[in-house]
């Protein structure tokens, strides 16, 4: 539906500082999983085409890639961790800033959302050996998870390590930074979460000891690649990929922590009317990325309130970005938003992922 055009002081036009970035606007691009990297992993020409054309986003966040083999989640979901990765990554930064946009990759490591179909046969790893309901997509289609292994305290430096060398590939191809994945329910989010993390060592029990992972996480890319260069998503409460959690105390901890750190920005996926987001906006006064979830798609007037209001200093957009990759001018001028077609949401070609036209 058009729309009155935006003024032209509008909070959405204005820019916003997170960390290293200026985001010219406050309208983020969300990241979405889209299925069309290589076999292996490796970020494809088609992709450099996808985020270039969005190149109008504040930032765009990419769609979740793993920073390890063992952390893929999907079929044809991308990786950060072998040179042919880092280099279809070099020619996706070189596309979106030759656009004249700005991308952090998300780092995203599935943990026990994946299956031996989709790891070449090994067996996903996990805080804690709990199967999640349910199934997930393969390779070879749709099947039930797996009993995932549990990850031994030793090996927890080991995938540490592992995020902070994807994030120094993710610079060193040219990318402005990373958004940490600690939301829905994948590997970060299940170490914060009572129903995935039973772990009796350090890494689980009390709030302290439940975000002390994600937190070591966030101060070895810290360390890599500058704090000011790494953001973080996190969906407390959100029980996506069949995680639980019986309260939400780990994260006023994890936020505290990280702010001492100094991230880029706190993304937050959560509905706005949450108490949670109060406390979190709290600790967290400026640099706050809100995502109000799955329930509604994200519209620009709701969009342009929560700022207004101070709920949040930028928002991230997930669906109507997929489907428009000039949103920001569509936004701005009030202009009619494309039909989506969530068939070509997951998988397959240019088809329902290049083709959605822009304005004239
Ligand atoms: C096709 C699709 C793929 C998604 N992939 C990711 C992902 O890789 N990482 C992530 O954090 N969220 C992912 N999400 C969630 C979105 O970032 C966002 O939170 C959600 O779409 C709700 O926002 P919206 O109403 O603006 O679309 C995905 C959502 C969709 C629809």
């Amino acid at each position: 539906m058009a729309t009155e055009p935006l003024a032209p002081d509008n909070i959405l036009l204005t820019p916003v500082q997170l960390g290293a970035i200026t985001a010219p606007n406050r309208i983020l691009m969300a990241p979405l999983t889209r299925n069309r990297a290589d076999d292996d992993g490796t970020p494809n020409a088609l992709q450099a085409e996808y985020y270039a054309q969005r190149a109008g986003a504040g930032l765009i966040i990419t769609e979740g890639s793993q920073p390890a083999a063992v952390g893929k989640g999907y079929p044809n979901v991308p990786g950060v961790h072998t040179d042919a990765q880092q280099a279809g990554w070099a020619r996706i930064a070189d596309a979106v800033h030759g656009a004249g946009g700005r991308i952090v990759v998300q780092l995203m490591h599935g943990g026990r959302i994946s299956h031996p179909d989709t790891l070449g046969g090994a067996t996903p790893v996990a805080p804690s050996a709990i199967r999640p309901a349910g199934k997930i997509f393969t390779p070879r289609g749709e099947q039930e998870f797996v009993e995932p292994r549990e990850l031994r305290t030793d090996e927890l430096p080991g995938v540490v390590a592992e995020f902070a060398d994807a994030a120094r590939r993710a610079v060193a191809a040219g990318l402005d930074g990373i958004e940490l994945h600690s939301a829905n329910g994948y590997l970060l989010h299940q170490f914060l979460a009572d129903g995935s993390n039973r772990r009796t060592d350090g890494y689980g029990g009390s709030a302290q000891n439940r975000a002390r992972f994600v937190v070591e996480v966030a101060k070895a890319c810290a360390e890599a690649i500058g704090a000011d260069r790494v953001g973080i998503r996190i969906s407390p409460g959100h029980q996506f990929n069949d995680v639980t959690e019986s309260d939400l105390s780990a994260y006023p901890v994890l936020a505290e922590r990280l702010r001492d750190l100094g991230l880029a920005y706190l993304h937050v996926l959560v509905e706005a009317d949450e108490k949670i987001l109060v406390q979190l906006r709290e600790l967290w006064p400026d640099r706050l990325v809100l995502n109000t979830g799955f329930g509604q798609e994200t519209d620009r007037d709701t969009a342009a309130r929560l700022i207004d209001t101070g709920v949040a200093d930028a928002v991230a957009v997930g669906r109507p970005f997929l489907g428009n990759p000039d949103l920001v001018r569509r936004w701005t001028e009030g202009a009619e938003l494309n039909e989506l077609r969530p068939e070509l949401f997951y998988g397959g070609t240019a088809e329902g992922y290049t083709d959605y036209p822009a304005l004239p």
